[in-house]
Order: C-alpha cells, then structure tokens, then sequence
C-alpha cells in the first residue's frame, strides 16, 4: 500500500511503503510518548513518560499542570526513541503527531513538535486522530484487515465502530454520559482507589465474588452506552455499607461483570446485526481483564478477535505511527488546528 505525501518545507513527494520509518509523537492526555514504528507494524523504539504520579494527588488530570509536563518531556522522550532505534532524523521518511481529540493544551505540544520535526528535515507531517491510534494498535505484530467491528473504550470514549476500510470508520454507537474508562475511575475513587482507578479494580475484582451483588445493566436501546444509572446503583450501594466493612472486592467484581457483560452483549449484537467476522478491542480500558476475556470468548461462535498487547492498550505514540501508516482520513497539512472533540 504505497502513499505519496509531499514534505513540509520543499513540498517534495515521499513514496510512504513497507520499508518506510513513521516517527510518531503522542500528548493527547497524561502520557507524553514518542516511538519508531517501520511499515506500520513493526515497533523499533517505543517510549512513554507517563504523569500519574504528578495527577494521582489531585485524583485526576489537570489539562494546565499536564500540557506544561508535556512540554518539559517532549524532547526527552524523542531523543530516547531516537536512541532506542539508533536512529537520527535524516532517517525518518515521516513525522506523526495526534491532533484530537484531547485535551487541547497537551495536543498542542506534541503535534508542534511533530510539525517542527517535519520542517527541521524537510519530511512530510501526518495528522492523526486519537481513535484512530487506538484501532491501530492491533495491527502492530499481526496481520488484521478491514473490514472489523471495534469496541474502543477508553477514559474518554466508548463506542462500537464500523471499520469498514482504511478510510471509512463509522460509529454507530457510543455513551450517552460516562465513558468506561471514566465509570472505572469514578467508581475506584468513591471506595478509595487511588488515581487512574481502573486497573486497580480490574485487580481488586479478582479477589471478589462478580454475582454477590446485582447492578444495573445499561438500558440503552441499539447500539448506545449509559453507564450513569450503574454509577449511582454502586454508589447507593457503598453508601448501604456506612458503619460497616465495605466488601471492597466483591463491590469491585460485581461492577465489572455488569460493565462487561453490557459490552460483550453489544458487540455481540452488532457482529450478528451487521455481518462481520472479526473483532478488534481498543483503547486504554481494552487492558482490562474481564472485557478482554468476555470480548476473547467470542472465538466460541466463530469470530476472529483482536486486542493490543498490553503495552498498547494504554496511550502510546506507536500505534499512531501505525495509524499514520495506515489510515488514509489523517489530517497532512501544516495549518491543521489540534481538536477537543470529534
Ligand atoms: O486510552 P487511555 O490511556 O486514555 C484515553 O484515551 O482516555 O485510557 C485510560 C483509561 C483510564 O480511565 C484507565 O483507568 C483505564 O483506561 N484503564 C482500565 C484498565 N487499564 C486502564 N480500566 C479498567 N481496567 C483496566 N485494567
Ligand atoms: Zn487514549
């Protein structure tokens, strides 16, 4: 699949091809990241600064304090992926940087420095949307196609997608209020989970018993997400327990099974619905134990499935050097303004 994109400063064309090596820069949220990726598939440097230790004291992302981490790591992380693939810019044949949705001021760095980038070596600058990115993520290491249907759950996105080619992505159902990722958050700080919540739940659910306590399943029709109304249940429910030891882990246990089971029940639905025969899990939640095994166990019924390795589910910049090898709709000019939302 051989592109042609022109390079910033001369407007020169450069052939994008299998041999072709994508710098890509990520600082759409909390994780300032910068990798090396040939052909779209195979990582050669891969670095992530992650800012949780600077945010778990606040419980949560400050855009301001993030988009100025951002700035002190940005060209930090770049010379480690450099020095990680033993690389130097004159080798590079295009720079990536993602332009939304994020938080503005943190997109700003990285795509500045990627545009930069672009300029300094005269390459050509690719645009990418951070869905986008994290559907990539499954094609590093494995041979996936389009046409799929995705699950991507993230902190800031939950929505099934009709990935029907390298330039048509349609979602046809999304949440109506939090996302998954958002829901995991909010429910680990109500019991005293530490910031980002998510993952120490998955973790604490282990211990617990998933059926020891019934809440309640989305009740949105189609293809559309609600995880509000699960929100308050598990919040009347920790309530219920004042004066009394929280049964911490089967609280935990029990939200997940709730939560996956609506995923698993979606995609499944949409798979039979629409007609296709794989499936692709994506973005920062796609890391979590349960939904990976419920969305895994549909090989069962005859389905070819996906999910990042784990070191990809979370934000990375090497499945934007993915994306920008792969998907066509990427934003190529040097005028592109960074977005929030899509
Ligand atoms: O994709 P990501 O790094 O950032 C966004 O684009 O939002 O996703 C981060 C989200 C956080 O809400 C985090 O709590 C959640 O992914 N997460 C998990 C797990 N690992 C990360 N949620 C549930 N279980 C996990 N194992
Ligand atoms: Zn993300």
């Amino acid at each position: 699949m051989n592109k042609i994109k022109n390079t910033l400063f001369s407007n020169k064309p450069v052939t994008i091809d299998e041999n072709s090596l994508i710098m890509a820069i990520e600082s759409s949220c909390d994780e300032t990241a910068c990798a090396i990726v040939k052909g779209g598939r195979e990582v050669l440097s891969n670095v992530v600064a992650s800012q949780i230790k600077t945010h778990e004291k606040f419980g949560g992302v400050i855009p301001e304090i993030a988009a100025r981490e951002h700035l002190e790591a940005v060209n930090v992380v770049v010379e480690e992926a450099f020095k990680q693939a033993g690389l130097n810019g004159n080798k590079i044949d295009a720079f990536a940087g993602t332009v939304g949705p994020g938080l503005v001021g943190c997109l700003l760095v990285g795509m500045n420095a990627a545009k930069t980038l672009a300029l300094a070596y005269d390459k050509p600058f690719i645009g990418i949307n951070h869905l986008n990115a994290h559907l990539a993520a499954n094609f590093i290491d494995t041979d996936l196609k389009p046409p799929f249907i995705a699950l991507l759950v993230s902190g800031g996105h939950t929505q099934i997608i009709e990935v029907k080619s390298y330039s048509e992505q349609n979602i046809i159902g999304e949440t109506i209020d939090d996302a998954v990722g958002e829901a995991y958050d909010k429910v680990a700080r109500l019991i005293g989970l530490p910031y980002p919540g998510g993952p120490k739940l998955d973790k604490m659910a282990h211990e617990g018993n998933p059926f020891s306590f019934k809440l309640p399943e989305c009740k949105v029709d189609g293809y559309n997400f609600s995880f509000s109304g699960l929100k308050t249940a598990t919040l009347r429910l920790v309530k219920s327990f004042e004066g009394k030891d929280l049964p911490l882990a089967d609280i935990c246990a029990s939200f997940q099974e709730c939560v996956s089971s609506t995923l698993y029940k979606k995609v499944k639905h949409a798979l039979e619905e629409k007609g296709y025969n794989q499936v692709v899990l994506a973005g920062g939640v796609a890391a979590n134990s349960e939904i990976r095994r419920k969305i895994f166990s549909l090989q069962d019924f005859g389905y070819k499935v996906f999910a990042p390795q784990m070191k990809y589910c979370t934000d990375n910049a090497a499945m934007v050097a993915s994306a920008a090898f792969l998907f066509d709709n990427t934003f190529d000019n040097i005028d592109v303004e960074v977005f929030s939302r899509v």
